[in-house]
Formats: structure tokens, C-alpha cells, sequence
């Protein structure tokens, strides 16, 4: 089974892409997180994106787009993955369809996560790395940045799930153990 997680920075896509990894076998595979791990390799692709991430906008798609192609070709994503962070844009969302209907495959489910606005900056402003450390995107006027981003790029892509009937919402302002379970219930998975 192949899963988008959509939603704004801060619904809680990594938390829940994590526990679906955890209880499913499902990978989790995080634009944000691969792209924090090329920046903190001081790679070239890192280097070019860093001041990107940073300041809350989007690394251009066709970077994207050729990070996801490679990504969901390796052999740990044979038993079928979870999308955090990807697709973004629209360009992103045609491409993805595009490019797993080129190898028979295809996305099961696109889910929502839905979560207000001062929930989101709540969340961002408490949020801490292992080390204490604090995401540099997660400064309060970086953040409202990002949401204004989302609004601008990304939530104009949900009617292309939504008109096929691809599109489930899902309440994320719950808990993060009920959220997990709306999730579960959503897939028709079992645990
Ligand atoms: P990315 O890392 O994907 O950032 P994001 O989408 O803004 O998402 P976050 O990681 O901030 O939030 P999340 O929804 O995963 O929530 P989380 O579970 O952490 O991307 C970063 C940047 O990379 C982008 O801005 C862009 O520059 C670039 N990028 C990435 N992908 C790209 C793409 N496809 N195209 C172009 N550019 C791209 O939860 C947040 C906090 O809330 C945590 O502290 C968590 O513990 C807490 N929490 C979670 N759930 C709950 C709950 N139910 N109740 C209470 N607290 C909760």
C-alpha cells in the first residue's frame, strides 16, 4: 500500500508516517527529513537548498521530483510506503501519478490531516529535537511563512485528489493516539 500524508507544517505527518511505519512495515519517506540530512552532510544538494528550507519555501519540483523517483525505487519501499511531505504542488502531484503508472504501481490512499491554524503555531513553537535544538523553519515568523506557502501551492492540489475521490480528511486536532486510529480505520487496516 502506497499512502500520502497530506497537510500544514506542524498537522503531524512525521509523527503519525512514523507509528504507520512502526506498527504497518509501511516506509516513511520525509522530503523534510532528506533534505535536513543532505544540509547537515554539507552535500552539494544541501548546500544549494539550505537558505531555501530555511527562510519556509519550496525547493523547485524538478529537484523534488528526481529525489522521490530515486527514493521510491529503493528496495525498502517494494512492501509499499508513506509520502510526508510529497507531493507539494500540482506539477508534483501529475508527476507522482505519472511517474508510478510508468511501473504499474499507484497511490492506494491520500489522506488529510486537518488541523487549525493557532494549533499549528502552538505545536511548532514547543517543538524541540532530541538535543534540545530547535528546527530553524520553526521560528514564528518563518512558520507563518510556511502556512501561507501551504495555502498558496499546496492547498490548491487538493481537488486534484478530492474530484477523483482519492481524498480522505482526517480530524487532526485530537490526540495523537486518536489520530493514529482515525488513520488506521481510514486505511481498513488491521493491527
Ligand atoms: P517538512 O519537514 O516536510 O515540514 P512540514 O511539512 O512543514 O512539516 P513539519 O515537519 O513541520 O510538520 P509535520 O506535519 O510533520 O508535523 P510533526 O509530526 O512534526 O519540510 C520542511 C521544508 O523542506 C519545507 O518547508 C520545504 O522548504 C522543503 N520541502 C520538503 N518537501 C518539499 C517538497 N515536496 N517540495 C518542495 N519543498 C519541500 O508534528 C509537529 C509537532 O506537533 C511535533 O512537536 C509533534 O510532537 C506535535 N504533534 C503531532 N501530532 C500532535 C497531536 N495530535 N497533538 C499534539 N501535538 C502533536
Amino acid at each position: 500500500m502506497n499512502i500520502i500524508l497530506l497537510g500544514p507544517p506542524g498537522a503531524g505527518k512525521g509523527t503519525q508516517a512514523q507509528m504507520l511505519e512502526r506498527d504497518f512495515g509501511l516506509k516513511q519517506i520525509s522530503t523534510g527529513d532528506m533534505l535536513r540530512a543532505e544540509m547537515a552532510a554539507g552535500t552539494p544538494l544541501g548546500l544549494n537548498v539550505r537558505s531555501i528550507v530555511e527562510s519556509g519555501q519550496f525547493v523547485p519540483d524538478p529537484v523534488m521530483i528526481a529525489l522521490i523517483e530515486n527514493r521510491t525505487l529503493q528496495p525498502d519501499c517494494a512492501g509499499g510506503f508513506i509520502l510526508d511531505g510529497f507531493p507539494r504542488t500540482e506539477s508534483q502531484a501529475e508527476a507522482l501519478d505519472a511517474m508510478l503508472a510508468a511501473r504499474g504501481s499507484r497511490i492506494d490512499a491520500v489522506l488529510l490531516l486537518e488541523v487549525d491554524v493557532e494549533q499549528i503555531v502552538a505545536r511548532l513553537a514547543e517543538r524541540r529535537a532530541p538535543d534540545g535544538s530547535r528546527r530553524a523553519d520553526d521560528e514564528p515568523e518563518t512558520v507563518r511563512r510556511r502556512i501561507q506557502v501551504y495555502r498558496d501551492q499546496t492547498a490548491p492540489i487538493l481537488p486534484y485528489y478530492e474530484n477523483a475521490g482519492r481524498l480522505r480528511r482526517i480530524d487532526g486536532m485530537q490526540s495523537v493516539s486518536a489520530v493514529h486510529e482515525a488513520i488506521v480505520s481510514a486505511l481498513g487496516l488491521e493491527k
